[in-house]
């Protein structure tokens, strides 16, 4: 079997890490990258209170990071002469700060590299993330998803450039995150670990990874969620989340994540709500064709059938309050033949172990409604 592996992220995780900060930034001058709310929270103080180094920060980032903000808070970025971003926040700061820390050094706007007319050549300053929420896995994939709003556009973009110093986990950082939140990412993590594991493109190291962030989330996602102050469940989420990501940085994700693309375009949902409404169905819809792996997966997350894993996953959604109906979005069947069409347009439906075509795949959101 031939395969590559390539993560070159140092992590730093555990309780109050976020105090390592000052060793790592040194005396270089950052721009905290983050948004209104964790200011509010207190969140910032908190963290620059652990660097000996002049901050400024950047709080303009919105929940879908656009191509202007990074425009912007790269000008400021060339303008004060920043040597180090530090992204804090879910996978929309952390996203921003990686394409704010390439750009600031980079010549021409984002626009350019986002749409292919130019091609990162230029080595980034440093950066480092600190995830607030347990669900992206952005703190060690190279990839960032990004809207264009004059076109309203919006697309994953990847560069090894992306791939940031240090990721920094302290889930001290996600005991604020609300109930909804803590659902919907936590949902997020379990897709990408479980779309990782049964990919086409998995791989022995992804495999590894993605079986034991499948194991995380069923055993913590419940006790996080009824208890946001469970300090042990965070913990475990924030791993569930990190070994996801390093599971489909790997092998990207499958057709859960390609579906979810339309249904955020033309429905009321955020990425995770999105990504987990066909989960049970791709679960019920892959056993078939990926029997033996899913067998093993059953029996190290300690059930006895698919349709146990199934079951659960579909409670789980149910009592965290997860949109399990298309209809509860906004969503109405006329959409469907175009919702399903652009499905297939991002390529991640391919990696499905399991084919889906058209018909297959129309059968599966039809059942939602
Ligand atoms: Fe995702």
């Amino acid at each position: 079997m031939n395969f590559d592996f390539f993560m070159p992220v140092k992590v730093i995780f555990g309780q109050d890490r976020k105090k390592d900060l000052g060793k790592l930034v040194g005396g270089r001058k950052t721009m905290i990258v983050t948004d209104a709310v964790m200011v509010k929270l207190g969140l910032i103080d908190s963290i620059k209170a652990c660097i000996d180094a002049e901050v400024i920060v950047f709080d303009g980032i919105e929940p879908n990071p656009t191509v202007e903000s990074v425009n912007e808070a790269a000008r400021i970025g060339r303008a004060q002469k920043i040597e180090c971003v530090i992204g804090v926040g879910g996978g929309s700061s952390m996203d921003a700060a990686k394409a704010i820390a390439t750009m600031i050094t980079a010549e021409g706007d984002f626009d350019d590299y986002f749409y292919g007319t130019r091609l990162i050549t230029n080595k980034r300053v440093g950066l480092y993330v600190m995830p607030t929420t347990s669900g992206t896995g952005s703190e060690v994939t190279s990839v960032g998803v990004f809207t264009d709003k004059k076109k309203n556009f919006k697309k994953p973009f990847l560069s090894n450039e992306f791939f940031v110093d240090a990721a920094i986990l302290d889930s001290t950082l996600t005991h604020t995150m609300p109930k909804r939140v803590t659902a919907v990412t936590g949902f997020d993590a379990f897709c990408h670990a479980i779309e990782a594991y049964w990919s086409v493109n998995a791989q022995p190291i992804s495999d590894g990874a993605g079986l034991l962030a499948c194991d995380l989330v069923i055993r913590n996602l419940k006790k996080a969620f009824d208890d946001g102050s469970d300090s042990t469940a965070r913990d475990n989420m924030a791993m569930a989340s990190l070994m996801a990501g390093v599971a489909f940085s790997q092998t990207r994700t499958t057709a859960c994540h390609g579906i979810s693309y339309p249904l955020t375009t033309y429905g009321k949902f955020d990425h995770g709500s999105a990504c987990a409404i066909t989960l049970v169905s791709f679960i019920r819809f892959n056993y078939s064709v990926a029997t033996e792996k899913m067998d093993r997966l059953i029996a190290f997350c300690g059930f006895k059938s698919n349709d146990e894993l199934a079951d659960f996953m579909q409670n789980l959604m149910e009592y965290t309050g997860m949109i399990t109906k298309l209809s509860a979005a906004g969503i109405d069947e006329g959409m469907l033949d175009t919702i399903v069409d652009e499905g297939f347009a991002h390529n991640l439906t391919k990696l499905n172990p399991r084919v889906v075509d058209k018909d297959s795949l129309s059968k599966i959101l039809k059942a939602l409604f």
